[in-house]
């Protein structure tokens, strides 16, 4: 697949982020078929160039993802200006039978103007659609879940039936992973899944500057484990600038790093991801992962000035290996519950 567009490596905000957190804004996600022919990452491209600039006008935010053969999008910003933009859009022959699966005003979750992804996946779009008629008949009867979990419950649901999997969406243990060098977050998944004969799901994402690579995310569902099932999210160190990464790391329990021998490459990420923290409002624990040596004093300071808890998951002396580290990890995920 080739690669596009992406934030740059930082995670500054492009506009006055910070300041929407606290307002309520009107929130719309739709989900429809999708009639692209020909290669999607092109036609997101061309969705997305319109898109940046119209919706900046009207103080819109969006999320557009492409799936099984559906596209969603999750709007939030002027209840109005929402509803202009979908009546427009609902004329647009790169899709149709447009179905509504979540309106409300609330909270934002999306701080960038424009998020893209594309997701692989083994469900058959009879499957998809059924998840999107399930959603928009509980929005019609106006017990619609919130948007962050309509969102999932299309885009990377929970194992199970619609309803099933949506219901346990607020019990599930979320855990991010990222490696301070490297790929060690996504090779330990990939371990993971194939010791619990698992399977990963991968994700593309795409954020709205033009000139730059575009960054995976996988997951891991472990329903069996945690309290309530657990469901570990491996994202690239790039992912830390997205809207994506910022519009959900609200709902997870804990971010791990992954420590690197060189403790100014482990800090310079725990710096990163602490920022992105502060600017989404959210407090998760903080897991240092890795050999004994990999720890140094400045990340637990670092972590706990800031409020947050720092935890350890020290694997002993020398290059820990994969059951190692998991061994280590699992320990600490456990006691959080
Ligand atoms: C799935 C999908 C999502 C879209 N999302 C947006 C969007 O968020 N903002 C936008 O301006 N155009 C979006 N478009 C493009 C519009 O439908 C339309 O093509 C574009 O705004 C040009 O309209 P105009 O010719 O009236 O200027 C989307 C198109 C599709 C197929």
């Amino acid at each position: 697949m080739r690669s596009i567009l992406q934030d740059p490596d930082s995670s500054s905000w492009p506009d006055s982020g910070a300041e929407l957190s606290t307002q309520d804004v009107g929130r719309l996600i739709y989900a429809s078929i999708s009639a692209v022919d020909g290669p999607v990452l092109d036609e997101m491209r061309r969705i997305r160039d319109h898109a940046v600039v119209h919706n900046a006008e009207h103080g819109l935010r969006v999320a557009l993802m492409h799936k099984c053969g559906w596209f969603v999008e999750w709007i939030e910003g002027p209840m109005a200006g929402i509803h202009a933009l979908v009546e427009r859009v609902a004329l647009d022959p790169r899709h149709r039978s447009l179905k509504v699966v979540h309106e409300s005003v609330g909270q934002p979750r999306l701080f960038k103007p424009w998020i893209g992804s594309i997701a692989q996946s083994t469900e058959s779009a009879g499957e998809f659609a059924r998840r999107v008629m399930a959603l928009h008949e509980r929005h019609v009867r106006g017990k619609g879940y919130e948007p962050a979990s309509v969102w999932r419950s299309l885009c990377s649901p929970l194992p199970g039936h619609v309803e099933v999997a949506a219901a346990r969406e607020g019990t599930y243990q979320r855990v991010m992973m990222m490696s301070a060098r490297q790929t060690g977050a996504f090779d330990l998944l990939r371990w993971l899944a194939h010791e619990t004969r698992g399977r990963v799901a991968h994700r593309r994402f795409a954020g709205s500057v033009h000139d730059a690579l575009d960054v995976e995310s996988d997951y891991l569902d472990l329903p069996d484990q945690g309290q309530q099932g657990r469901r570990l999210i491996a994202n690239a160190r790039k992912g830390l600038a997205m809207g994506v990464t910022h519009a959900f790391l609200p709902d997870h329990a804990a971010v791990v790093l992954l420590l690197d021998a060189d403790a100014g490459q482990s800090l310079r990420l725990l710096e990163r991801l602490l920022v992105v923290c502060q600017q989404v409002r959210h407090r998760p624990a903080i897991i240092g992962l890795g050999a004994d040596g990999w720890f140094v004093p400045e990340l637990q300071t670092a972590t706990e000035t800031r409020g947050l808890p720092w935890l350890e998951a020290r694997t002993g002396d020398g290059e820990p290996k994969h059951a190692r580290l998991w061994g280590a990890l699992k320990t600490v995920l456990d006691r959080l519950g």
